[in-house]
């Protein structure tokens, strides 16, 4: 994980925020975090993708000095909505980038799949803070990040209440020290299913998550447990640990996110009740802690905490996502595209629950493996797999991540 020791003296006293995706179930939860301390933020841009209405509203309430729409079929909503507030306002993939290049010192990247990219590149490039929520963007181009960051001396926060519980626990000035971090699971809705009986599962029992509430994608995705695949690949970047140093637990109550275990046998944990806003505020505030509406843990009311391993044979996309991460190269962003491609399929009622992980993995067999040195990598293979898991899911192709046409 990239935090510089100055960067939090190097923030202005009252922290100028961006955030990139504020109408998606993340945004909304820093939107009502900003709310509840307005003294401490200004609010610099607010983007979304389709959503006009709730984006001009979140606009109005906090001030915000532009509003950026990816999808320009919703601009004309978005400018009727905010004329006469002397917001600015602007449309398209490119408005996105530009929202993230404008001058806040706290971003939040918090758009879903790989359309993050671009726009939290922006933001790194900019040497600033970047609260990471947007995995998909490590998961596809997680070494270019990486170096990004490094080169502009941004800071990046791991948002990601697993990677943000590790955060929180990680002792950065003894690295030497940690044998190993800890990713908890909650196994997902399906986690007493037997594999046949998933079969047939439906989108609406696939995106019902029995302890949080998230956007549809992340959702389907902690069905498939590839979340945690995702979060695997992710934690590997943000912390700079080998593989075998990432444990992943599944732990049904949700309560422990996330763990260090030190040389000296010494288990570190983050506890508290499943609700984003803690560790949401935990980034916003960082170096400092600011008061988080989240109901608070009662360790006698919920009584025991239990772990198990995850069971890989019904839930594949945890050993796909690591073979993906082993053989390196372009193979995580062609998972990341196959991803995104076949839940779509999957939601819009064109393929099972069980193909989403299947085609996942035959577009990964299908694609040649190669180097991933460029952005301009990053792009071609991601385009190459949504074609391909287009292809094998039956839809039309998105010939690739809306958004990601910027780095060229
Ligand atoms: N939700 C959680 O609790 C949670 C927890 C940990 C990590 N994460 C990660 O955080 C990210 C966001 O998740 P979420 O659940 O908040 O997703 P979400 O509810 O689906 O929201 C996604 C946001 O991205 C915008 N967006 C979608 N496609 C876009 C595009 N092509 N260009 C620009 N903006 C686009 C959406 O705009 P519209 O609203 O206008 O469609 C919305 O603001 C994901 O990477 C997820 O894995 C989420």
């Amino acid at each position: 994980m990239t935090v510089h020791a100055d960067a939090g003296a190097r923030d202005d006293r009252v922290r100028r925020v961006t955030i990139l995706g504020s109408t998606g179930s993340v945004g909304q939860n820093t939107v009502d975090l900003l709310l509840r301390n307005r003294e401490a933020f200004e609010v610099e841009a607010l983007t979304a993708n389709r959503n006009p209405e709730r984006l001009a509203e979140q606009a109005r309430a906090l001030g915000a000095r532009f509003a950026a729409i990816a999808d320009p079929a919703h601009y004309t909503a978005l400018k009727q909505a905010l004329a006469g507030t002397g917001i600015e306002t602007a449309c398209g993939a490119e408005s996105v980038v530009e929202a993230a290049r404008r001058p806040a010192t706290w971003v939040m990247a918090a758009i879903v799949g790989a359309a993050g990219l671009a726009p939290t590149l922006s933001a790194i490039k900019r040497g600033v803070i970047v609260a990471l929520a947007n995995k998909e963007a490590l998961v596809c181009a997680g070494v270019l990040v990486m170096q990004e960051v490094a080169r502009c001396r941004a800071t990046l926060l791991p948002v990601d209440s697993e990677h943000n519980a590790i955060w929180q626990c990680f002792d950065r000035a003894r690295v030497d020290a940690i044998e190993r971090i800890i990713l908890t699971a909650s196994g997902g809705p399906f986690r007493e299913r037997n594999f046949e009986d998933m079969r047939g599962v439906t989108p609406k029992e696939a995106v019902a998550h029995p302890n949080w509430s998230m956007g549809a994608k992340i959702s389907v995705d902690s069905a498939t447990m590839m979340n945690k695949g995702l979060e695997l690949i992710e934690a590997h970047h943000l912390f700079q640990l080998p593989l075998d140093r990432v444990e992943i637990v599944v732990h049904p109550q949700s309560i422990v996110h996330g763990a260090v275990v030190y040389r000296d046998g010494s288990v570190l944990a983050q506890l508290g009740s499943p609700d984003m806003r803690t560790p949401i505020a935990y980034a916003l505030a960082w170096p400092d802690r600011i008061e988080a509406p989240t109901k608070r843990l009662d360790l006698a009311a919920v009584g025991s905490l239990t772990f198990e391993p995850p069971d890989e044979r019904r839930f594949p996309a945890l050993r796909v996502a690591r073979e993906a991460l082993i053989h390196g190269g372009c193979c995580p962003t062609v998972l990341n595209a196959a991803n995104e491609t076949a839940v779509h399929a999957f939601l819009e009622g064109r393929i099972g629950f069980l193909q989403i992980v299947e085609t996942v993995e035959r577009t990964l067999d299908r694609i040649p493996e190669g180097k991933l040195e460029s952005l301009d990598d990053v792009y071609n293979f991601d385009t190459a797999a949504r074609e391909v898991a287009a292809r094998l899911s039956g839809i039309r192709a998105s010939p690739r991540a809306p958004g990601l046409t910027d780095l060229r």
